[in-house]
């Protein structure tokens, strides 16, 4: 995607893992102020998105949308006029902080498609008072853009419901499990054309309304509608399955989603399997092993880093995993080559990734739940046979070298990650392979 600025994998926060549509700008501000304080946005963390929850549930006559003011007292404080978000991204970019604010790209978001019951596009007729995009695209992204000062968007896909068949919504204990609205293949083949041109209609304004090209554009439609084949050309994120939970073979499914589609990312592009739940359920400050396991994933496959606790409650130990300088360094790797798997069994995954350097970032990942006696081999760093490969622990720091073959074990949902260097020059004076190359680099 030529559009936007994610030359790297965007870092931040995002409302929905830990509010939902209960965000309101103290929750907001609270997590920002700790971004900025405890040295994270120093690291990348950046961008500060406002999801779900943030409108009145009805648009207006005039079209424009309006704010939840009751939740963001700030966006009254302009004075004259109608509600507006410029004081609070007037407040993060002062804090050298980004903003991000959601849409979607039907009539409606997933909550009031929920609350309503009408999420889907109108057949021939244009709902004016919903607050999706649909047929309000250039005006709403103006307002967000030019007289918001918004700096990303995501665009979500529940009001694109009539385009597939769809499914009710569903509740899963205390955390809300999205039923695949929309599913591989319940968007017909001839309804993509029409999701493409809505995202191609959004990119035309995103660069009408910001002439510096400084945006991002997020795409969330959850991997359907062969997403893989033409997000990479229409956005600069691109879910790649349904909502995460806090439940570790939820992560898993999600982590399978967007670790198969590597030769799919590039710089400008990313696969987004969705954002962290750091901080909760199986990922909670009880389960510091799942939860460096859920980084150090999502930092090999180029993943947006997008924390969704609330940091005003969050301990040292989970801000800790998110400031690993090591992982964010693999995050944000220039090359932006998204790890691929070199090894692969029922319970242990060995990941690399070349760095723009040569080096290799490797991780080591047990999925299951009984430790696992790995061999980590100069053939998966595609090192020489025998050249001695120094291996870095980034979650200890210890050091080691090896040659040819490196037994280890790796505990139960443990991953293990190192920077390996090595040489890959043959006598010949050729290379052994590199990572392969990105489709449409
Ligand atoms: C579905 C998306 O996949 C989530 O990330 C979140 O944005 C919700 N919709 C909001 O309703």
């Amino acid at each position: 995607y030529q559009g936007g600025s994610a030359a790297l994998p965007p870092m931040g926060w995002n409302s929905w893992n830990a509010f939902f549509t209960e965000i309101d700008e103290e929750k907001l501000l609270g997590s920002a102020q700790r971004i900025v304080d405890s040295g994270l946005a120093q690291k990348g963390y950046r961008y500060i998105n406002i999801d779900d929850g943030w409108w009145l549930k009805r648009r207006p006559r005039d079209g424009k949308l309006l704010i939840r003011s009751e939740k963001f007292p700030s966006s009254l404080r302009s004075g004259k006029g109608d509600p507006s978000f410029r004081p609070l991204t007037d407040k993060l970019h002062a804090m050298g902080l980004k903003a991000g604010i959601y849409s979607d790209l039907g009539r409606n978001s997933c909550s009031q498609a929920y609350s309503t019951g009408e999420a889907q596009l109108p057949e021939g007729s244009i709902a004016e008072r919903e607050v999706g995009l649909y047929g309000h695209i250039d005006k709403d992204i103006r307002l967000f853009f030019a007289d918001w000062g918004f700096d990303l968007i995501k665009v979500d896909g529940c009001g694109i419901r009539a385009f597939g068949e769809g499914s009710a919504p569903v509740k899963s204990g205390k955390y809300r499990m999205l039923a695949p609205l929309i599913d591989q293949t319940s968007v017909t083949r001839s309804d993509v054309p029409a999701v493409q041109d809505l995202f191609r209609q959004i990119n035309q304004s995103l660069a009408r309304h910001n002439p510096d090209n400084d945006y991002l554009l997020s795409l969330c439609v959850w991997g359907s509608a062969n997403v893989r084949a033409w997000g990479k050309d229409y956005g600069n994120i691109s879910r790649t399955s349904d909502d995460i939970t806090p439940h570790w073979a939820r992560m898993l499914t999600n982590y399978d989603s967007a670790v198969r589609r590597a030769l799919y990312a590039h710089p400008g592009s990313w696969n987004d399997p969705d954002m962290l739940f750091i901080g909760q359920g199986d990922f909670d400050a009880q389960h510091l092993t799942e939860a460096r396991s859920h980084f150090a994933l999502w930092a090999m496959m180029n993943a947006p880093l997008l924390i969704g606790a609330d940091l005003r409650k969050t301990s040292q130990p989970l801000m800790d995993i998110f400031g690993n300088a090591d992982l964010i360094a693999i995050n944000q790797d220039p090359a932006g080559h998204q790890a691929i798997v070199a090894f692969d069994s029922d319970s242990l995954q060995i990941l690399v990734k070349t760095l723009a350097n040569g080096d290799k970032a490797v991780a080591l990942f047990n999925r299951g739940l009984a430790s696992v006696d790995a061999v980590l081999t100069a053939d998966h760093l595609k090192f020489r046979e025998d050249s001695a490969i120094a291996l870095t622990d980034l979650w200890t720091g210890a050091q080691s070298r090896f040659t040819g073959e490196q037994a280890m074990t790796v505990a139960p949902r443990q991953t293990l990650v190192f920077i390996a260097k090595g040489d890959r020059t043959l006598a010949n004076g050729l290379y052994l392979s590199e990572q392969p190359g990105n489709i449409n680099p």
